[in-house]
């Protein structure tokens, strides 16, 4: 097992993997991990759905293009969950109030599936294994994967998480310096000075794109993001976690 430290300086994400899978012994360690998460109230407003079936992954990666699901070993959704804690206050008689439909209930439960998620990476990262999170299990088809999944109305999937032996060890991707991540008791006000040290960065990421191990590219790094902003305003997940149970109504 990895040190802790070694564990988190040395992550990167991986998409290709081994055939060899996943272990049970280390999926329990995994979901004992996710199952010790912190959350929001100690609520646990989050469940996971551990997809090991190959027709599963196959459809998963037919609607969202991502290949990483159909090669891993396991492939984890990490679900916001409103709909287990309505469950037991049906049960016992307390009335569930719209939490779920306010822009806090869809933080709360954004928050905790994503920490279960980190909590996931870091023990899957620890034991040897590579893990790549997919966005896309959000976005791509929203409603298709609910639908495959049988998920409740008041849960909807935050991201998934490909889990497998690694086949590759692409380079360390180079990541904002200190300075302009932790910022010493306010955020500071001299956006010409961060705009020097953001265009410093935007160079090395240029740099390392050309340069990496694998698939090289002329992309800088926030022209790039600004991009995927523009493709993922477009991808209405407002009214997608709408119909989910997520009302955003206040
Ligand atoms: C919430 C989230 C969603 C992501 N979605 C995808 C995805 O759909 N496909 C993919 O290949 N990588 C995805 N990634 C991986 C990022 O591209 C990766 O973390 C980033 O490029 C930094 O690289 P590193 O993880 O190797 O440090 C996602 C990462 C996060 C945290």
């Amino acid at each position: 097992m990895k040190s802790v430290t070694d564990t988190l300086l040395d992550r990167r994400s991986i998409r290709r993997y081994e055939y060899t899978p996943v272990t049970s012994s280390q999926m329990d360690l995994i979901i004992e991990a996710i199952r010790n998460t912190p959350t929001s109230y100690n609520g646990q407003q989050f469940s996971v759905i551990d997809v090991s079936d190959t027709d599963t992954k196959l459809k998963l990666y037919s609607l969202t293009g991502q290949k990483q699901i159909k090669t891993c070993s396991h492939f984890l959704l990490f679900l916001a969950d409103f709909h287990k804690i309505s469950v037991i206050g049906e049960k016992i008689g307390v009335e569930m109030p719209a939490f779920n439909d306010t822009a806090d209930g869809l933080i709360v439960g954004t928050v905790d599936a994503s920490l279960a998620m980190m909590s996931a990476i870091t023990m899957a990262e620890s034991l040897g294994l590579g893990t790549c999170p997919i966005g896309y299990a959000r976005t791509a088809a929203p409603e298709a994967i609910s639908t495959l999944l049988g998920l409740p109305p008041k849960t909807y999937v935050v991201c998934g998480l490909a889990i497998g032996v690694p086949r590759e060890t692409p380079d360390l991707k180079p990541k904002q310096p200190r300075e302009l991540v932790v910022f010493d008791n306010r955020y500071p006000d001299d956006d010409a000075a961060m705009a020097d040290r953001l265009a410093r960065y935007n160079d090395t990421v240029t740099r390392y794109n050309a340069t990496r191990e694998g698939t090289k590219t002329t992309n800088d790094w926030a022209a790039h993001i600004i991009s995927y902003y523009v493709e993922a305003m477009e991808f209405g997940m407002r009214n997608a976690l709408r119909r989910r149970g997520f009302g955003l109504e206040k």
